[in-house]
């Protein structure tokens, strides 16, 4: 098995925000993460204010500047609210930051200790697509609430359910889809996944090409878009043009009862894509027997896919910020390992209807 970082796991993946608390309050309330570890001006951090959230094993952090000479304040004002890093732990981050830099990655943070009263960790950065990066965070003797420079600060979330970060989603300019694939197989040791191209992603007027990556343990996914020459503009430049450059389109997290969370995070205000009514007329002929009732599905909007190995249901957010950048999918895998392929169809009809809504089609 080639993993020449020692990759583990995805640690964490940080959102840079206008308003942290409010971002907070949105999935607590929204997703039903928990809060579990603040960072602020009440813990000595004067330059920036962070809140750690878990659901699962999801972790992510909400984090906003507090003045503009903070490089949160550029990325806020030329991104609006967007993912800046997609953590990764590895065994030891200095040896994964040489390692990678050696095998082509551009550092954006040296190795360097960060402790506090409960330990040490060891840290360091590369570069990805856009202005996102990766950080590598190995653990020495760190046992506190999140990350040093955290204090413990619990406020339990309604949980939906959700288990772990199934894949992260990158969207990245015309064109540069095989460099970036290039760069998880040279730095990370990534192999390709499946390829999709635009014959099976594309509708009248637009189209994609995706790429997945993926850890030869498969738990670590990063499939990567480029939009496609089509009729009319593809939901990847509407992305590009919104967020100003490439980055996280989707985080898909996973769950073990589709319908449960779903039913939930509907009740909680989530805004979820539609597919016209005939998908599930269809849905039978299509996928075979399932265990789910078809009527529970079509009434909330989860779509099913089949392949070799099973089947997954799956379904799409709107995007959570005003521009139409990342959204969240949430995915029950039963035996497939696949992305939805069968759904593609219909899924990117119900997008463009948005686009078009937008007046971005
Ligand atoms: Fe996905």
């Amino acid at each position: 098995m080639e993993n020449p970082l020692k990759l583990k796991r995805i640690h964490h993946v940080e959102f840079w925000v206008g308003n942290a608390r409010q971002a907070a309050y949105y999935y607590r309330k929204g997703f039903g993460f928990s809060q579990v570890a603040y960072s602020g001006l009440e813990t000595g951090q004067r330059e920036q204010t962070s809140y750690a959230l878990i659901q699962g094993k999801a972790n992510i952090v909400l984090t906003t500047p507090m003045n503009a000479s903070h490089p949160a304040a550029d990325h806020i004002k030329k991104h609006g609210d967007g993912v800046r890093d997609i953590a990764l732990e590895v065994e030891d981050a200095d040896k994964a930051f040489a390692d990678a830099v050696k095998r082509g990655a551009k550092p954006a943070m040296e190795p360097h200790d960060e402790t506090d009263s409960h330990g040490t960790i060891r840290r360091a950065a590369v570069h990805t697509y856009g202005d996102t990066i990766h950080s590598l965070i190995s653990y020495k003797d760190y046992k506190g609430p999140f990350l040093p420079g955290f204090a413990h600060s619990h406020i339990a979330g309604d949980d939906c359910g959700i288990l772990r970060i199934d894949h992260i989603v990158g969207n990245v300019e015309l064109g540069k889809m095989q460099h970036w694939a290039d760069y998880y197989t040279n730095v990370f040791g990534f192999h390709r996944y499946i390829t999709f191209d635009d014959k099976d992603i594309s509708t009248e007027y637009s189209a994609l090409m995706s790429i997945v990556m993926s850890d030869d343990s498969h738990s670590v996914k990063f499939p990567i878009n480029e939009p496609a020459q089509a009729r009319k503009k593809s939901q990847i430049e509407e992305y590009i043009d919104a967020y100003k450059g490439a980055g996280v389109q989707h985080i898909a997290l996973q769950t073990k009862d589709v319908i449960h969370t779903v039913g939930k995070l509907q009740s909680n205000g989530l805004d979820f894509l539609r597919v016209p009514n005939a998908y599930y007329d269809e849905l039978p002929s299509r996928v075979g027997s399932i265990d789910e009732s078809i009527p529970a599905l079509q009434k909330l909007g989860v779509l099913v896919d089949r392949d070799q190995e099973g089947y997954l249901l799956q379904i799409f957010s709107k995007p959570v910020e005003d521009r139409p950048t990342v959204f969240f999918e949430i995915i029950q895998r039963k035996g497939s390992r696949g992305f939805g392929k069968g759904n593609f169809k219909a899924l990117f009809t119900a997008i463009e209807q948005e686009q078009a809504l937008r007046g971005n089609l």
